[in-house]
């Protein structure tokens, strides 16, 4: 039994559906990767769990969680289960901190919001939690401000805020991408120790398919807001599918620093996403090297290609 089941979702505003039919699940414990590149729908997946996709968007499809569906709970409810059972860190770190209170202050309201702890309680706890993010000194750093912070001290400061009720579904949207390369380890290995301590499943939304390999179990490929692949992560970098997912590979500037990954210089894959609009077939086509002529009319099913793999591309074999 999955712990998050995801069907057939779908988020579409007047101008653009931005995500079309996505579908899927999450296991207890898992790291899943969310991987595409700018523009394919990875933040509004994830908004959507949480039901904080912005108007005029729509969202329709199903989110089981816990015996519900939580694109059909009342708002009020939805409030309850937001940051305490299914947390997110947001893609933008330095806004989604408050310049104005100390860091302690901003950790310590969730736990009075969600568990109902004293202001002193909320002070010990916080700082608790920044010692399990690995902030030294947390009984000083608790009384700082975020804008005093290191980019990397303020991406720990948000991984205790959405830890600190315990989530049973941690979402961390792009956590490492304004952050330097030896950083981003830190931060990722830092996520990954956090899901096994304390046994969350961890959805990670990336775009470099560069971090799949180290840190995830499970790999779903996004273009144009569909699932174009979905797949165990080695067998993903071993022998990419899906043409989106090859190109991605080449333009991965992690792996292509490894030496068996060398692949020719980073490519970039031709075009751009813009091309998927109004595109009555498949989304990739009109950057794809494989192309068949019926490409541009029949959008593609996702086939199962072996174990634990799905490909939507005819052509892949
Ligand atoms: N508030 C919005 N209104 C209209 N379109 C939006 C809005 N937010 C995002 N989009 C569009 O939805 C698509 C996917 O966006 P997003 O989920 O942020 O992509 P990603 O996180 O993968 O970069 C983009 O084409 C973007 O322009
Ligand atoms: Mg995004």
């Amino acid at each position: 039994m999955a712990l998050l089941d995801v069907h057939d979702l779908t988020v579409a505003f007047p101008s653009v559906t931005a995500v079309a039919g996505l579908s899927f699940s999450v296991h207890e414990s898992e790291t899943l990767a969310l991987v595409g590149e700018s523009g394919s729908g990875k933040s509004l997946t994830a908004l959507a769990l949480m039901g904080l996709v912005p108007r005029p968007g729509r969202v329709s499809g199903a989110v089981h969680f816990g015996g519900q569906d939580l694109l059909a709970l009342p708002e009020a409810r939805m409030r309850q289960l937001r940051g305490r059972d299914i947390a997110m860190i947001f893609q933008e770190p330095m806004t989604s901190l408050n310049p104005v209170l100390t860091i302690g202050r901003q950790i310590a309201e969730t736990l009075r919001l969600h568990e109902g702890l004293s202001a002193r309680a909320a002070r010990l706890r916080a700082i608790e939690l920044l010692d399990l993010v690995r902030i030294a000194d947390p009984g000083r750093q608790v009384d700082s401000h975020a804008h005093r912070l290191s980019g990397g001290m303020r991406q720990r400061v948000m991984i205790a805020m959405a830890i600190a009720c315990n989530p049973r579904v941690l979402i961390a949207d792009e956590p490492t991408t304004a952050l330097d390369v030896t950083i981003q380890a830190q931060v990722l290995d830092l996520l990954d120790r956090l899901r096994r301590d304390l046994g969350m499943a961890l959805i990670l939304i990336t775009h470099d398919l560069g971090v799949v390999g180290q840190w995830a179990d499970r790999v779903v490929v996004m273009y144009a807001g569909r699932k174009v692949e979905e797949a165990d992560p080695i067998g993903l970098l071993r022998r990419p599918l899906h043409p989106y997912s090859r190109g991605l590979l080449g333009a991965s500037p992690r792996l292509q620093a490894r030496a068996h990954y060398r692949l020719g210089r980073l490519a970039e894959i031709p075009g751009s996403m813009a091309s998927a609009l109004g595109q009555a077939g498949c989304p990739f086509a009109p950057r794809c090297d494989v192309r068949q002529d019926k490409c541009d009319s029949v959008a593609p099913a996702l086939r199962e290609m072996g174990e634990a793999r799905l490909v939507a591309c005819p052509v892949a074999a």
